[in-house]
């Protein structure tokens, strides 16, 4: 039975207050909150456990390596990934695509070749593909959004096209939750012989999924937005892939031998870890994946959408609230971004932070989403599995004192 007031009690930040209120924290699409269980784990680790990996012969060592690689094998079995060396370690989403941008990209794209993004990347997703079609004088391409949100598909076989190389593309929005159609994407790119690369950062933590089932070549995500620490992330690739991809960074652990003219490289996944990696972020991880796996991404993903039609109920009550939401519900999440008529987003945020609730303002990190849409940004309150009803109540509450505010600072000046 889920038990949001239990799971929440796990979490020491969400009992301490923000400006002398009751923390309600609104904005884990941008970074979730940490449980006891994780915290502890990274404090053992650091107590009683620290030691560099694959390089020493003493028990400590030997300890931090065992539970290093079992974690890459958990998270391969987590998220049903082909196997344990095709999950790669990174700092997170960011660096996860930059390796597959630098990496196979460099090796992959040539003059004319096409990268097919969408309008509604955040800058992780749209930056590195840049820099490469930049320095290869490649061409980017562009999926559109629909009315509803949604990665408008009618196109798609003029969008994806022979020329294509590579489609790099969100699974889940940031912006407005929505859970895209990826797999028809995934079909047309290997009909055409091109790569998927799909952009996991806010689809990992929210929602069930089976890497093998979706076909996708590479996947990225992080593991602050999972409970775990920052400064983590995975890259998955299909093994036959990362096995042809050339190392992005040179330095220890990703060698066999070497000379002082060159060197040979270690088999996968060292390959592409170089250097002594974030420890401590993986073993804090794999905790985070315990919890999650203890409680059920699916379970999770219904709390998220029952607390979404919970708040959507309520915020229509308020004036002049415009939403950028699918109006499908299986295709929404617990990501809403919204305005209010007349009231910039950063003035929202400004209130609601005096009132104890953290939500994101702006562009999200999205900024040609919102030149699409004419808007300079949005508030966005997202949602996660230690979010109840009553963190809602005093959301829509503090909505309603901002209306009230604004309405009434509108009567004065006007
Ligand atoms: N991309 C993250 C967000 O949506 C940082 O807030």
């Amino acid at each position: 039975m889920f038990d949001a007031e239990q799971i929440k009690s796990d979490f020491p930040i969400l009992q301490t207050t923000m400006n002398d209120k009751p923390l309600v924290y609104l904005d884990s699409a941008a970074s979730s909150q940490k449980p006891r269980q994780v915290i502890e784990a990274l404090r053992n680790y650091y107590e009683m456990e620290n030691a560099n990996i694959h390089r020493g012969i003493y028990y400590l060592s030997q300890k931090a390596t065992e539970k290093f690689e079992k974690t890459r094998i958990k998270i391969s079995n987590f998220y049903n990934a082909q196997c344990a060396k095709a999950i790669i370690f990174t700092s997170g989403t960011t660096e996860s695509i930059n390796l597959v941008a630098q990496s196979w990209g460099r090796a992959n794209i040539h003059k004319d070749d096409e990268i097919v993004l969408s309008v509604a990347e955040h800058h992780s997703n749209l930056v590195p593909w840049q820099m490469l079609a930049k320095e290869k004088s490649a061409k980017l391409k562009f999926i559109t959004l629909d009315d509803n949100f949604q990665y408008d598909l009618s196109n798609l076989n003029e969008i994806i096209t022979e020329r294509t190389k590579i489609v790099s593309v969100s699974q889940m929005s940031n912006v407005t939750g929505s859970i895209y159609d990826v797999q028809t994407i995934i079909k047309r790119a290997h009909e055409v012989g091109a790569k998927v690369m799909l952009d996991g950062a806010q689809g990992a933590c929210h929602l069930p999924i089976h890497l093998k089932n979706l076909d996708v070549d590479f996947y990225a995500f992080s593991g602050h937005k999972m409970l775990g620490p920052t400064g983590i992330g995975i890259l998955y690739g299909k093994e036959e892939i990362l096995e042809t991809m050339p190392p992005w960074m040179g330095g220890g652990d990703m060698i066999e031998t070497v000379g002082l003219e060159s060197s040979t490289y270690a088999a996968l996944p060292a390959k592409l870890e170089a250097g002594t990696p974030n420890i401590a972020g993986v073993i804090g991880l794999s905790t985070a994946i315990d919890y999650l796996t203890k409680i059920g991404l699916s379970e999770i993903h219904k709390h998220e959408m029952d607390l979404m039609d919970y708040t959507l109920d309520k915020i229509k009550e308020i004036p002049g609230i415009t939403t950028y939401l699918s109006s499908d519900r299986e295709q929404r999440s617990g990501v809403l971004s919204f305005n209010m008529d007349g009231i910039h987003p950063s003035d929202v945020g400004t209130v609601l932070d005096e009132e104890g609730i953290a939500i994101r303002v702006g562009h999200h990190c999205c900024q040609p989403f919102m030149k699409n849409y004419d808007i300079p940004g949005t508030c966005r309150a997202s949602f996660y599995l230690y979010n109840t009803t009553e963190d809602i109540d005093i959301f829509i509450e503090s909505l309603w004192k901002v209306h009230k505010l604004f309405s009434k600072f509108a009567k004065v000046v006007s």
